[in-house]
């Protein structure tokens, strides 16, 4: 019988492809540059199942031009590319990667943390600069971080996991979320559950770890930046939508804030002009769950979930398992 026929919109990892290649006719895009719309709704056309990225939007149009299409599996764990109600109207499930890049993630946050409090790329530029003179009394002061106030905005697994790593530097941790952790967790964690007014105001390093949803985007507002103290930093990880960029570059030039550190932005690929030139920013580009094993570990989670499906399994990670009665 004849492989279901799939898309991959990257070549992604030979332990992802092992699996997709034993069960399915998969069409790989391989090309350096990332895949147009046009070519993605083309290619699509005869697919039974898409494993894509967090770039590629799989909407009502996307679904209009894949009539056989089961499953969008994204290889992310966010999923705001996908419009998951018009999936489950299609009857297409959707998949994530919850899970595997958590600590990765955790890890990055306190890479930005630490080196926008420590300025450490501010020192890179000037070692590499050649106009270094040497050690001095005053040079490139910043904030610290040990004993100070960590604010976590969304304490799900990844923000849990930035808090975790908090208590090596014996910090204070507050966290705000729609829903507040079990108790043995702040315990464990030495965590505070405050309102999100209390966490712009009290914290000295604020770290992001919403999902993109209606009610998070902008959550960092001109109105928010205000209430955070000007010796704070802020750090994104999360979705670059969550902070209105506009009002991230008014707070810092106006030293409402101290300094921001940034994974992802608003219109990515593009940042906002007035970030480019400070230097009390870090530009990363999006790549906090970017080390070798997470994400193989989350391709290959993609492609079990496909394989799932089409072995009349419940993909484990979809996002409309229930509302399309998968069993
Ligand atoms: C990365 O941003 C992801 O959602 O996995």
């Amino acid at each position: 019988m004849a492989k279901p026929k799939i898309l991959a919109t990257r070549p992604l990892f030979p332990a992802a492809r092992a699996i997709l290649d034993a069960h399915f006719d998969v069409e790989y895009w391989t090309v350096p540059e990332r895949i147009s719309r046009a070519e993605l709704l083309k290619r699509v056309a005869d697919k039974e199942a898409l494993v894509c990225l967090l770039t590629e939007k799989v909407d009502q149009q996307l679904l209009d031009a894949a009539p056989r299409l089961r499953i969008a599996a994204t290889v992310s764990v966010g999923f705001d590319n996908i419009d998951v109600p018009a999936c489950t109207r299609r009857g297409v499930a959707a998949t994530h990667t919850p899970g595997v890049l958590d600590e990765t993630t955790a890890d990055f946050a306190w890479t930005l943390l630490m080196a926008i409090g420590r300025r450490l790329l501010e020192g890179d530029a000037w070692m590499r600069s050649g106009t270094w003179p040497g050690w001095d009394l005053d040079q490139l002061l910043g904030g610290d971080v040990w004993g100070k106030t960590l604010g976590i905005l969304g304490f799900g697994r990844i923000g849990r996991g930035v808090a975790r790593r908090a208590l090596g530097f014996r910090m204070r941790v507050l966290y705000s979320d729609a829903v507040r952790a079990p108790s043995e967790d702040e315990r464990d964690l030495h965590a505070e559950f405050v309102d999100r007014d209390r966490l712009f105001r009290e914290s000295d390093f604020i770290s992001i770890h919403v999902p993109l949803l209606p009610d998070t985007r902008h959550l960092i507002s001109k109105e928010n930046l205000e209430k955070m103290k000007p010796t704070a930093y802020l750090i994104n990880t999360s979705r670059g939508p969550v902070v209105d960029e506009a009002a991230l570059v008014d707070a810092l030039e106006n030293r409402k804030i101290a300094g921001a550190a940034l994974d992802v932005y608003e219109n990515e690929p593009k940042v906002h002009p007035g970030l480019i030139p400070r230097k009390d920013v870090i530009l990363a580009p999006h790549m906090a769950s970017a080390s070798v094993d997470t994400r193989t570990r989350m391709a290959v989670m993609a492609a079990n979930n496909v394989v799932a499906m089409f072995d009349g399994r419940r993909p484990p990670n979809a996002l409309n398992a229930d509302a399309l009665e998968l069993k």
